[in-house]
């Protein structure tokens, strides 16, 4: 496959590094546009080609990756629309940006997919949903898994719950680091030095989160697990209860996604 990657910031450099290192593409199957072309240097020296227009990598790949802000991106497909062929697929990664509004401004000879990726794919560990409203063929979205599992997993979710998919795995991961600086800085405060903090706290959000997903279990009844009876963690879930944590950590969420539907 040839793949053209519009836009390479945050998602689509780690997606671009993530099929690299799996050896998905070789460097000379892939093509980027960078305003700026020196700044694509490490990129060239592998092999990439980096050039300054949108449509020349268009016109290059088959598979094209648009990575740019979501209020950018209608105006780059109306850019790249003349180099358009029913060979292509194109992939959004742009949130608020469902199937019904991509498939209303690409034209109807091209395929394209909506998928939406997270930020642990710069390390590997990414969580993708993928979209199952759009237009292509099973082999496009073959190749569509190919590209994201390099970078994590994925999961192909209906359309209705795509929005909401997006926004748990898309935007948490930023709740998730606050909580980190939270634990870190409550942990600092009682004289324990920031590195140790982090590394600590990581490793413990890290096998919290694959207790979870091996035992299936209630988080619940996980908590109970670590809350002995008259002990100290159930203290501190007293605090949490008393802060109001549950609640805001669900209007964090519940805010993130009504955003989504205002892009
Ligand atoms: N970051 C996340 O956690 C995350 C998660 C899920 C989905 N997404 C989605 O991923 C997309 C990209 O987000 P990001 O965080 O990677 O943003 P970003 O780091 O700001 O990257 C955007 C890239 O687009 C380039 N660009 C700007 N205008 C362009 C144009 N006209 N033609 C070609 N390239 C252009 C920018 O280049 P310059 O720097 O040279 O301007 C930059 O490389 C967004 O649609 C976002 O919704 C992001």
């Amino acid at each position: 496959m040839k793949i053209g990657f519009i836009g390479l910031g945050n998602m689509g450099s780690a997606i671009l590094n993530g099929i690299l290192q799996k050896n998905l593409v070789t460097p000379d199957d892939v093509y980027v546009s960078r305003k700026h072309p020196e700044n694509a240097k490490s990129y060239a020296s592998q092999g990439v080609h980096v050039f300054r227009s949108n449509i020349d990598v268009a016109k290059a790949a088959d598979i094209l990756l648009l990575a740019v802000k979501p209020n950018i991106l209608e105006s780059v497909l109306e850019e790249i629309r003349g180099a358009l062929t029913d060979h292509h697929l194109l992939i959004s990664i742009a949130a608020g940006w469902p199937p019904e509004r991509l498939l209303s401004v690409v034209p109807e000879n091209v395929s394209c997919v909506c998928v939406m990726p997270n930020v642990p794919a710069s390390v590997g560990a990414g969580c993708t949903i993928l979209n199952e409203k759009g237009r292509y063929t099973p082999e496009q979205m073959d190749m569509v898994r190919q590209i994201f599992n390099s970078v994590g997993t994925t999961a192909l979710v209906e359309d209705r719950y795509y929005s909401v998919c997006g926004a748990l795995t898309g935007c948490s991961p930023a709740f998730v680091f606050e909580f980190i600086e939270a634990l870190c800085d409550a942990a600092v405060l009682s004289g324990i030095p920031k590195p140790l903090a982090l590394s600590l706290t990581a490793e413990m959000l890290s096998g919290s989160a694959q207790m979870a997903l091996k035992t299936g279990a209630h988080p619940g009844a996980l908590k109970d697990r670590v809350c002995s009876p008259g002990g100290t963690t159930i203290e501190g879930i007293r605090a949490l209860h008393e802060q109001g944590f549950h609640a805001a950590v669900m209007e964090a969420l519940i805010r993130a996604i009504e955003k989504g539907k205002r892009l």
